[in-house]
């Protein structure tokens, strides 16, 4: 059976996780986001938790080894039997390589394995990151361009959503300079390989959205 692995790459706030949620939805596929589980270890106040909470608040990479054992747990837990998104991992050239050692056992030459990119400005970024508003559940808004529907409430759980920690302007500046430094040379194995699908990510959620499946039926990654 053919399966399909996508790999989600841009900077801090380009749109990764707003976009992996949608098309995780149409695709029926499972999203294996590093972030998001390492703040539900900071939720629940786990020793993993206490150690990435401080890592994550100065906008630096968390260790390689808790990020590799996370994603290699979560897709046994994940049942990816016919693939899955990952959003902001593989983030530098070491979990690229443990990630290509794992697929190996399961993707071969006929499955999908894909970079997106979604391409922002720095300038972008820091606007989207300012408005951004988060919630425990894993769902994300923003103050002007994606409103919960009720102010300050989560449209699905309905708890209080929070300004991220790692949102401050300081925090955001080192967040980028990680990007650059260590995420780039991982954009740059894929779109060597010609693996990797580029999005203008400087649209409407809507329209991002319709590129990356009009790009992936191009490709014949999705029907
Ligand atoms: P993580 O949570 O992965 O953060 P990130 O990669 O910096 O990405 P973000 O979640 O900030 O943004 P996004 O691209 O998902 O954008 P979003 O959809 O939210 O990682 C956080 C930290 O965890 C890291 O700094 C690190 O410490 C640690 N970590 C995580 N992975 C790691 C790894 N692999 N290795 C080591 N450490 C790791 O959108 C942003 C905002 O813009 C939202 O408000 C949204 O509503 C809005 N928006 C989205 N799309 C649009 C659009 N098209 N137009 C207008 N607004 C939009």
């Amino acid at each position: 059976m053919r399966k399909t692995f996508l790999i989600f790459l841009g900077p801090p706030g380009s749109g990764k996780g707003t976009q992996a949620e949608l098309l995780a939805k149409k695709i029926n596929l499972p999203i294996i986001s590093p972030g998001d589980l390492l703040r539900h270890e900071l939720e629940l106040d786990t020793d993993l938790g206490k150690e990435a909470g401080p890592i994550m608040a100065k906008g630096i990479l968390v260790p390689n080894k808790i990020t590799n054992k996370l994603v290699a747990i979560n897709l046994i837990k994940s049942q990816a039997r016919q693939g899955a998104i990952f959003d902001g991992y593989p983030r530098n050239m070491n979990q690229l390589k443990f990630l290509i050692k794992k697929l190996d056992k399961v993707a071969n030459e006929d499955n999908n394995v894909y970079g997106v990119y979604i391409e922002v400005s720095d300038k972008e970024v820091k606007e989207r990151l300012g408005g951004r508003r988060a919630c425990d559940c894993g769902a994300v808004y923003h103050l002007k361009y994606n409103p919960p529907k009720i102010d300050e409430i989560c449209d699905t759980c309905k708890k209080k959503i929070y300004i991220r920690k790692d949102d401050k302007p300081e925090v955001i500046g080192s967040r980028l300079k990680v990007y650059y430094k260590e995420t780039k040379p991982v954009l740059n194995f894929w779109s060597k390989k010609e693996k990797l699908i580029k999005i203008n990510g400087e649209q409407s959620i809507e329209k991002v959205q319709q590129d990356i499946i009009k790009k992936l039926k191009q490709r014949r990654v999705i029907d």
